[in-house]
């Protein structure tokens, strides 16, 4: 498919059907956040495929009750260690947020390439996940997100978006 393409028609899928999603494509989905890039190439992040019905619903039960996560047959919950040293810029353990935000993005975008649907979730409560999953104190949740099959919508351009002349300036900021 088209890079193009896919991103274009990437959007947020809130029902899945049942449908498995075959091992060899989760492995490509899964790769792809494996190759991302990271500062200083730290890769400070870890990735739990979620298949197991009821641990499906407490996940989706601590993303403030959003239980559409648990109907598709795949959730994956990204995380990210905290970094107690930065080389350089101000983020400080805050750069994990940006690393494991990359390299999850790449995970949706090769999705969307494999022709699933996922909804990138921010709304959870990190303790409660922590955990439900067994998550060690030095790592923190950074993202959520269904994978599977699109039920009752499809792949189309999103909707709402700032024209490129409210978001891109030249040689300085601009209001
Ligand atoms: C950091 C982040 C957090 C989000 N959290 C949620 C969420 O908790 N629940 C949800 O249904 N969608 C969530 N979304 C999806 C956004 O609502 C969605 O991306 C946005 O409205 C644009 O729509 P689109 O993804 O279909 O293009 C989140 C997206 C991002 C990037």
């Amino acid at each position: 498919m088209d890079f193009y393409h896919v991103i274009r028609t990437r959007r947020s899928i809130r029902s899945y059907k049942p449908d498995p999603v075959p091992d060899d494509v989760l492995m490509k989905v899964l790769d792809s956040a494996r190759i991302a890039p990271s500062g200083s190439n730290r890769q400070p992040w870890k990735f739990i495929v979620i298949k197991d019905e009821e641990t499906k619903r407490r996940v989706a039960a601590a993303c403030s009750g959003q239980m559409f996560i648990a109907e598709a047959p795949v959730v994956i919950v990204a995380c990210g260690r905290n970094i107690h040293y930065n080389r350089g810029g101000y983020m400080g353990d805050l750069s994990m947020l940006v690393d494991v935000s990359i390299a999850f993005t790449h995970l949706i975008l090769a999705a969307r390439a494999e022709g699933l649907g996922t909804c990138w979730i921010g709304a959870f409560n990190n303790d409660e996940l922590k955990r439900i999953l067994n998550v060690p104190e030095e790592w923190n949740i950074v993202a959520v997100t269904p994978l599977g099959y699109p039920k009752n919508e499809s792949f189309e351009e999103p909707g709402a978006r700032k024209q490129l002349s409210e978001i891109v300036s030249i040689d300085k900021f601009q209001e």
